[in-house]
């Protein structure tokens, strides 16, 4: 099975990953039209990280996230639970670790921030992942969740669900090492909740000051959050 379905089984989830790692980083810039690069760099900004913060990216894949994170000047770990992800970019000089966001091999309250990207939808029970990221989180600890969100200009949402379920799969066809991720890709980000809903899911997880930003137009919504 070269994809995942809307029931996110660990198993085709990891390997689909695997099986889309060789071009991961490439086919993420040509689908975003460039776009990745600047959410990073946000999301980056949002944590407001720096020299002796201790950060854990999950779902950090070839890791991609988790050097611009280190940038900041913070001792950054990259987490995730596809070897082949984690494999991909072993050439990115930060830690990384194979990890499942559900079942953290770390100590609580040990991290000053924690982030994801792009990585929560795809988490099988993604409440639990966001409990278990406020557990390893010390108190007065940053969270920011970047995600695929709902576009929040009428028009731009119309042209937006066309290009995920028309156009993507078929660029995805042309760039991608496995394109049917991509219909995954397309399905799962139509199914996510919207940028009010997954604020109210962060603080059931044992998160406060829960507030978000929209990036291009509503496309990927930045949750920001702080450990009680
Ligand atoms: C779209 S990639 C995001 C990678 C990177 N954060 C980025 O911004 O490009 C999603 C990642 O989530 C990982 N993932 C999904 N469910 C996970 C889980 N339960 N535990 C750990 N990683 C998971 C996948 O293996 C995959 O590498």
């Amino acid at each position: 099975m070269s994809r995942a379905t809307l029931d996110k089984n660990p198993r085709d989830v990891a390997s689909m990953f695997d099986a889309v790692a060789r071009r991961y980083d490439i086919t993420n810039t040509v689908l975003s039209l460039g776009q990745d690069r600047a959410w990073r760099r946000a999301t980056r900004s949002a944590l407001g990280i720096g020299t002796g913060d201790l950060v854990l990216d999950l779902a950090a894949g070839t890791a991609v996230s988790t050097v611009e994170l280190a940038r900041s000047g913070a001792w950054c770990v990259a987490a995730d639970f596809s070897v082949g992800m984690l494999r991909a970019g072993a050439a990115r000089p930060v830690p990384k670790v194979a990890a499942d966001a559900t079942k953290l091999p770390f100590g609580d309250a040990v991290f000053d921030a924690v982030t994801i990207s792009f990585g929560l939808r795809n988490v099988v029970d993604h409440p639990a992942g966001l409990r278990e990221m406020a557990r390893v989180t010390r108190p007065g600890g940053r969270l920011v969740v970047c995600e695929f969100s709902t576009p929040v200009v009428p028009v731009f949402s119309t042209v937006y669900k066309e290009y995920l379920m028309q156009a993507l799969p078929r660029v995805a066809r042309a760039v991608s090492s496995n394109p049917d991720a991509y219909v995954y890709l397309a399905e799962s980000i139509r199914a996510w909740p919207d940028q009010a809903a997954l604020a109210g899911q962060i603080r059931d997880a044992g998160w406060s000051d829960v507030r978000w930003r929209n990036l291009t137009g509503g496309i990927v919504a930045m949750h920001y959050a702080v450990k009680a």
